[in-house]
């Protein structure tokens, strides 16, 4: 064995060396077809394969091949293999230098490249065929390895170990030298085989590449090239739109084209009840300045740089020596003083978790104007509070006001800063007048105070609630009628570097000891909106709880602390994280005396919460530093909490290697539910209609905790929701394997927008649902806990169509699921008709016998780059056992009636 490597690492220097005036030499002779010819065989036996050669190097960040089989012509192959997953969103991916390494030991192939030479990290990742790549650990290096070009050897000598040296481009200078006997653990080490040197040159469409050559059989090159074809068609169906413009199968014309959707409503199988929930994160301004209440912005004094570039304590707030209120004549109203001083301090604030506030001496006129206005309703009443002391004992006034664009007063009042410790006071403001662009303003004529979280609520938040939501936000995610909430990501569930993960036991308590943070999004959190507030909302609309808690790990596309997800929380610290993540579970659903259910109690909700689900993790990296902390949280859940049901997590994406690994650790592990996250063109959604279909029954389910049908403008249109749709109908047809799913994301304020599209825009004063908000709600508002088996064909006349490749693209644009609630024993028929034509359809319903039914019918339709349609009023029509539909074209139909 130890020779054979040997050979092996030698004849890979040789051929590439030999490589760098152009093509590599064959390694052996070509077969001779002809020796087979003689055989009986009817089918001329193929010649015999010989070693190929596949020269692997660096495009646009990929991992590209050629291959070479005469030693002479180098053929390229257009597909990237392989991509950096290291460092933050975007531009910092970057792969450089990838070597490739044979271990025939035990038929593994390596890759390693510099992920960013100016940092000191090696990337390495493993593959059994070249096509498939596992998940990418990171090594950290004694020097960053800017110039040097890894290199794997390995030495057969008394050591056996491999060597990954760092050479110096062309030049014989090694740095960096690490052996190891796994590529997992890695020590520093003095190179065995000195002047080793690396890497070929080869020339591909007149460029020369570098990289590295190494031989494989010709069946891993059919591997390759067939998974290349895959590929090429994949992103072909890919591109398909689903518009106007659709070429019919010779035979059939639209005009001909009907369709017999059919369906038994006695074979019927159980599916989960909790389908259709939504996706919370505090993404485009969805919680401060959004969905949470709260009016002022900045009230804690709080924000600062790394919320965002060059803010600062006093971001959001103007304060001055004068304020020109009520219009231009009620300035002299006010004794004015020279010179405002406003300085921001620190030190004994109300709380260790809130340390700035502000101390106001003599006059000091403070202004907020909240996110962009503040919106006030005549007659409607505001609730202000803030925390003062009086910093040089006298009492201090302070006057309020809720003010119009010009100054002119909305409402006014009162509150005493009184005494050296913090107080909190409050006021009811009632607004005279309404106004679109209010401002909240904090007059003070004498003393010196110190004041913080200065606070302005709408009374009338969602339910009355106090510390609540905006109504009207609220209100539109009830009427999803959603059956879960996750919340609070998305990235922000695991943050931007380990410093900024998402705790959720600093978000609940008195909001003044809350631990506000940066948001991964760019802008700030004040935790105002946290667990408690998330958890009341859920019960509030009857939805399940489902918190998501980072697995030890941040965010893969992190830009703190290292470049990605470079670590996970020390070993030696990750008992301690293991028991926040169980006291999460006493806080939620522990008895009122408990620890941590006293908080609960204490908060106002003294009754458990009921928490059911906990989702670990949010489309990690899948490497060895999650996996270790993900076991160790589950097994802990698992060992403490069995009644509790733990939903993991399996990458960004429906296929790769975080797909691939977290599959395979959930498998490991029986996880019970493993969170899948997909943004794919209408096309894909289209084509994929199956992609269910083959998954296992009975072991590891799914959550798809993030998806949406994305186009070119990213809009949300009647392409893209529709698209949406014919798939929820796959869904609900896999709904034994599918046991949630969220669009996403949820919310976007206008102007504050950082992903697009998201299913509900909203400013200060409107709401706006997109078109995908209503296919959301249709399936929400018609779920069920049971599907029938619902065939929908087309026809060609009274003929079925033949179900063939010509066929296909009617085909998958026509299609139908029937779902029944068993608790309201009402059946819900959805069919989707993405045809660009009418289609007239019986929908046979057997068992309905002789007594037709009453059904109400809603229709979602338009063109397919259409905006903002809203589905019809509902309809009522008679069902019998054949009825006959007419269905729109580029429409989604649902049918709900009772049964007996
Ligand atoms: O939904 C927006 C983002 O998409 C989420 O934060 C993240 O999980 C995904 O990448």
């Amino acid at each position: 064995m130890k020779l054979f490597h040997r050979i092996i690492a030698a004849a890979a220097f040789l051929s590439a060396s030999f490589a760098i005036s152009g093509a590599a030499a064959a390694d052996n002779a070509p077969a001779d077809p002809s020796q087979h010819s003689v055989s009986r065989h009817y089918d001329p036996l193929p010649p015999s394969p010989r070693p190929i050669q596949l020269f692997a190097y660096e495009r646009d960040n990929r991992l590209y091949y050629a291959w070479n089989a005469d030693g002479m012509e180098w053929h390229a192959i257009d597909h990237g293999w392989l991509s950096s997953d290291y460092g933050a969103w975007g531009a910092e991916k970057k792969m450089h230098d990838p070597y490739l390494y044979h271990d025939k030991a035990n038929g593994m192939w390596y890759c390693i490249f510099t992920p960013n030479p100016d940092d000191p990290v090696f990337a390495l990742t493993s593959s059994p065929d070249l096509v498939h790549w596992h998940v990418q650990n990171y090594y950290p290096m004694e020097k960053a390895p800017r110039g040097y070009a890894p290199f794997i050897y390995f030495d057969s000598g008394e050591r056996e170990y491999y060597y990954i040296e760092w050479f110096k481009k062309n030049e014989r200078m090694l740095e960096n030298v690490y052996a190891t006997r796994d590529f997992k653990h890695f020590s520093l080490a003095e190179s065995p085989s000195r002047y080793l040197k690396g890497g070929s040159i080869v020339k591909l469409g007149g460029r020369e590449r570098s990289g590295n050559i190494v031989t494989i059989t010709k069946a891993e090159l059919d591997a390759i090239l067939a998974a290349k074809a895959v590929a090429d068609r994949r992103e072909a169906l890919r591109g398909e739109r689903v518009t106007g413009n659709l070429r019919m199968p010779r035979g059939i014309r639209a005009n001909d084209l009907a369709a017999e959707v059919a369906v038994d409503l006695n074979r019927t199988k159980t599916i989960s009840p909790l389908l259709w929930g939504i996706f919370f994160e505090d993404i485009n301004y969805s919680a401060d300045g959004g969905l949470y209440a709260e009016l002022v912005r900045n009230r804690d004094f709080e924000f600062n740089d790394l919320d965002h570039g060059g803010w600062n304590a006093l971001t959001g707030w103007t304060v001055s020596d004068a304020i020109d209120l009520d219009g231009w004549h009620d300035l002299n109203d006010w004794s004015v003083s020279e010179g405002a001083k406003a300085t921001v301090a620190t030190d004994d604030p109300i709380h260790k978790n809130n340390p700035h506030y502000l101390v106001l001496e003599a006059f000091a006129a403070l202004v907020n104007e909240g996110y962009r206005g503040m919106v006030f309703r005549e007659g409607d009443s505001y609730l202000f509070s803030v925390f003062t002391k009086c910093l040089d004992g006298n009492e201090a006034a302070l006057d309020v006001r809720l003010l119009d664009d010009r100054n002119n007063t909305v409402a006014s009042g009162t509150v005493t800063a009184k005494g050296k410790e913090w107080t909190k006071t409050e006021l009811k403001l009632t607004a005279n007048k309404s106004t679109d662009r209010g401002k909240l303003a904090l007059i003070k004529s004498g003393g010196k105070v110190a004041i913080d979280m200065v606070s302005l609520f709408p009374e009338k938040t969602f339910k009355g609630r106090r510390n609540g939501l905006r109504a009207d936000l609220a209100q539109t995610l009830a009427d999803l009628k959603p059956r879960f909430i996750r919340f609070p990501g998305g990235c922000v569930a695991h943050g931007n570097g380990l410093g900024n993960m998402y705790r959720w036991n600093r978000t609940v308590g008195p909001l003044e000891s809350r631990v506000p943070q940066s948001n991964i999004w760019g802008y700030h959190q004040s935790a105002g909106l946290g667990y408690y507030e998330y958890f009341q909302f859920c019960e509030d609309i009857g939805a399940e709880p489902l918190p998501i808690l980072p697995a030890g790990v941040p965010c893969q596309n992190s830009s703190r602390g290292g470049k990605g997800q470079q670590g996970g929380i020390p070993m030696d610290r990750m008992d301690e994280y293991i028991q926040e993540v169980l006291d999460l579970i006493e806080w939620a659903n522990g008895p009122a005396d408990s620890k941590w259910g006293k908080l609960r109690a204490e908060a106002g909700h003294p009754a458990p919460f009921n928490l059911k689900y906990i989702g670990i993790g949010n489309e990690d990296l899948i490497g060895d530093v999650f996996k270790e902390r993900f076991t160790m949280i589950f097994e802990a859940v698992k060992a403490k909490h069995p009644e509790i049901t733990v939903v993991g997590t399996v990458g960004p994406f429906c296929e790769g290697s975080d797909y691939e690994d977290g599959w395979a650790l959930a498998r490991k592990l029986g996880i019970p539910i493993v969170d899948e996250h997909y943004y794919q063109s209408p096309g894909w959604f289209l084509n994929n209609q199956h992609f269910y279909d083959t998954y296992e029954r009975g072991g590891t389910r799914v959550y798809l905790g993030e998806y949406a049908s994305h186009n070119g403008p990213r809009t949300s249109t009647i392409e893209t929701a529709l698209s949406e749709a014919i798939y929820m109908i796959s869904l609900e047809r896999n709904g034994d394997v599918v046991a949630m799913s969220s669009y996403a994301p949820l919310l976007a304020k206008e102007g504050d927008t950082q992903w697009n599209p998201d299913l509900i825009y909203f400013n200060n004063t409107q709401v706006k649902p997109t078109t995908g908000y209503y296919v959301q709600k249709l399936f929400g508002n018609n779920a069920g806990d049971t599907y029938a088996r619902t065939s929908a064909n087309l026809l060609n006349g009274s003929r079925s169509i033949p179900d063939n490749d010509e066929t296909a693209p009617l085909r998958k644009r026509f299609a139908s699921s029937c779902v029944i609630d068993s608790k309201t024993n009402t059946a819900t028929v959805k069919i989707a008709n993405l045809l660009p034509f009418e289609v007239k359809t019986t929908l046979k319903l057997d068992e309905l016998g002789s007594a037709p039914v009453k059904a109400t019918k809603t229709v979602l339709s338009g063109s397919p780059d259409d905006v903002n349609v809203r589905p019809s009023e509902p309809e009522t029509i008679t069902l019998d056992k054949s009825s006959e539909l007419t269905l729109k074209p580029f429409s989604l139909t649902v049918l709900s009636f009772p049964l007996k």
